[in-house]
């Protein structure tokens, strides 16, 4: 019998990659297309469904070519995705009737200020905030007058999820559980739509996708079982094996984000942190996970890139930040979509403090990578005081732990050991571990930590005094983001 493997579509925020791994978690072949973000006003930041789902599709081909596989091999696939972004399209034609509205745009920060906080914060455990998916739904349907096409089911919304399911599946309408519980819709106890919700945010449920699980067949792809979804920071959880309660990770990506798994019941943050779903297998109960949300990590490098270049590739920055010692007293705070964990502020803006003439663009790239590692702090230390428990290590991966002086700062900053697997896409192996043990290419979870191996590991080198002044100064300058606010 020829070789089987999984195929796991990691659609991210500013790129998609399709990735084949075998039975050992290796990766066989990667590919990587990226598409344009697009910002028509400030704050505001739109996606092009249509074209990112011809990218998948063109990128599975891709993926097999290079990996010498033909679709027959492939025993399932899985998709891991950006989280909240909004898509809504025509059911009969199956086209976008808007362009989507990401996870980062601001531009509902009005109608997020007219939001019953204790209603949302009880039944879904999210903070109100522009980030999730209910108000971008609500501004979609008012500003483009579709409320009522949507009341009778012709128009659909999905997270990237349920878009691509519903193109790769030939027209299922569906979502998993942990891309449910972004949307500001989902009561996080029954794991359905919840009805006062609905009618507070005045969204039809005719709309909607049905819930189901992370991991079970949901329809097929030119023969292949489509087997798992799930939100990508949940991916990662997953794709690092932090199975049990009191194991958790911090992704690098656009964003950042730290998950913690909780076990079975959810908790409720005092602390700034939001309760989500880690994951459901099948008919397993369902684990719930605490998460620190960063909004602006590798989208800071990105403009550092685009947006001033400053530098030609993102990974120059490293090379730059390096040249010198500190940061010259410069500090730069991204709240470029507000301020998400802990301090769930969506009208700050960023910020540039400490400039002196002394300041060269070698402090600002240095400045870019702290702000990184202080917002992981940030949202560690709400972690800890969370859990009651002291974080003795911190699991990372995503691109930017290619970063090693990133890695260095965060280390630093946290004052505990960084530590990085030997697959850093976890996303994609988590889409991946959740769809092979869906059609039972692996049998169960001990199967998927023996394939865990580590790659990279920081220890703190700065000391005590040095690390609580830099933190004084970083808050300081968090409080300026939050007094520039628009
Ligand atoms: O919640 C947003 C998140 O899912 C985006 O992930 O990896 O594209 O930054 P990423």
């Amino acid at each position: 019998m020829s070789d089987r493997y999984v195929l796991a579509i990691d659609q991210g925020t500013t790129s998609t990659r399709c990735i084949l791994f075998d039975r050992k978690a290796t990766v066989v072949s990667v590919v990587r297309g990226e598409h344009p973000q697009s910002y028509p006003k400030p704050g505001w930041v739109e996606h092009d469904a249509a074209r990112i789902w011809r990218d998948v599709q063109r990128l599975i081909g891709r993926a097999l070519r290079e990996g010498g596989v033909v679709m027959n091999q492939v025993a399932a696939i899985g998709i891991a995705n950006q989280r909240e972004t909004v898509v809504l399209w025509d059911r009969d034609s199956g086209q976008p009737v808007a362009p989507a509205i990401s996870w980062q745009d601001v531009r509902t920060e009005e109608l997020v200020a007219r939001v019953d906080s204790t209603l949302v914060r009880d039944k879904t455990g999210l903070t109100p905030a522009t980030y999730f998916s209910a108000t971008k739904i609500q501004w979609l349907l008012e500003k483009h007058g579709l409320r009522e096409r949507a009341s009778r089911g012709e128009v659909l919304f999905g997270t990237m999820d349920s878009w691509l399911i519903w193109n790769l599946t030939g027209g299922s309408h569906l979502t998993d559980v942990t891309n449910a519980s972004r949307t500001m819709l989902m009561d996080l106890a029954t794991l359905d739509w919840d009805l006062s919700l609905l009618s507070a945010f005045d969204i039809p449920r005719e709309m909607l996708p049905s819930i189901r699980s992370s991991a079970e067949i949901y329809g097929h792809f030119e023969g292949v079982p489509i087997a798992a979804a799930i939100g990508d920071q949940q991916a990662a959880l997953f794709g690092q094996t932090c199975f049990d309660p009191g194991e958790a990770k911090c992704t690098y990506g656009t964003g950042g984000f730290l998950l913690m798994n909780t076990g079975t019941t959810p908790v409720r943050s005092s602390h700034g942190l939001i309760t989500t779903v880690g994951y459901r297998i099948g008919d397993e109960p369902v684990v719930y996970a605490l998460e620190g949300s960063i909004a602006t990590a590798g989208s800071l490098v990105q403009w550092f890139r685009d947006g001033l270049e400053l530098i030609s590739t993102a990974s120059e920055i490293e090379t730059l930040a390096a040249t010198v010692s500190d940061n010259g007293g410069c500090y730069i705070v991204p709240a470029f979509s507000g301020l998400f964990a802990p301090h769930w502020r969506s009208e700050a803006r960023g910020v540039i403090v400490g400039l002196t003439s002394y300041i060269t663009k070698a402090h600002l790239a240095r400045a870019v990578l702290e702000a990184t590692a202080w917002q992981t702090r940030d949202v560690v230390d709400a972690m800890n005081a969370d859990s009651g428990l002291a974080l003795t290590a911190l699991s990372v991966d995503g691109g930017m732990t290619a970063d090693n002086l990133l890695m260095q700062f965060v280390a630093d900053f946290l004052g505990v050991p960084v530590v990085r697997p030997m697959v850093a896409e976890t996303v994609s192996l988590g889409a991946a571990y959740a769809a092979g043990l869906a059609v039972g290419y692996w049998s169960d979870l001990r199967d998927l930590r023996a394939n865990r191996h580590r790659a990279g590991r920081w220890v703190p080198a700065l000391d005590s005094p040095k690390r609580a002044a830099e933190h004084a100064n970083w808050r300081r300058a968090v409080e300026c983001a939050v007094f520039f606010s628009r």
